[in-house]
């Protein structure tokens, strides 16, 4: 049986989980079983035999969905290889440089044996949700800045960890 990946994710405005669904995507390619499904939606990550949880980064912290899949999974994570990934800065730089983990995600880090974690630029397009969003949009501060070459170099190196 080919291992079982779950990649899973908290999103508001839908940026994340592409991000997820393109680290499933190379997975599979590598011959991995693998699915992304949003965090809030798994009932099980003991289901899985490794798992990818990602997060949306907002006002510092991250997506309440990842924050509470790890908390309620921990027990399952525990035990499996496990992956984190962010997504947030709307820089264009922030594929060139390594980003810290914000304090939620280093809280997991500390409790859990983390593989790696990494932050990728975010995404902020008309018809994102709140207020907030809508001014930066106006501020003329929105854009994609996910490096998709990049996300799908971390998500091969996963998946050579897992296949050699
Ligand atoms: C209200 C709001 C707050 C945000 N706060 C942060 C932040 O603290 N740090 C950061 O790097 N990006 C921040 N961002 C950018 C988002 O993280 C980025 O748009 C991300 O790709 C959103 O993920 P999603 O589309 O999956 O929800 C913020 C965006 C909004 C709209």
């Amino acid at each position: 049986m080919p291992t079982n990946v779950l990649v899973a994710y908290g999103t508001t405005n839908g940026s994340t989980a592409e991000i997820a669904e393109t680290i499933a995507e190379v997975l599979r390619k590598d011959g991995l079983t693998a699915r992304a499904r949003p965090a809030r939606s798994v009932p099980t990550a003991a289901a899985y035999d490794a798992v990818v949880v990602g997060g949306g980064l907002y006002a510092g912290r991250w997506h309440k969905d990842a924050r509470r899949f790890v908390r309620y999974h921990r027990k399952a994570l525990a035990e499996r290889p496990l992956w984190l990934f962010s997504s947030g800065p709307l820089d264009a730089l922030a594929y060139a440089r390594d980003i810290p983990p914000v304090r939620d995600v280093h809280k997991v880090m500390v409790r859990l044996e983390v593989r790696e974690h990494v932050t990728f630029g975010g995404c902020l397009r008309e018809g994102a949700h709140g207020w907030i969003a809508r001014m930066i949009l106006r501020g003329g501060q929105g854009g994609d800045f996910r490096d998709f070459d990049q996300i799908r170099a971390w998500a091969a190196r996963i998946g050579h960890e897992l296949t050699g």
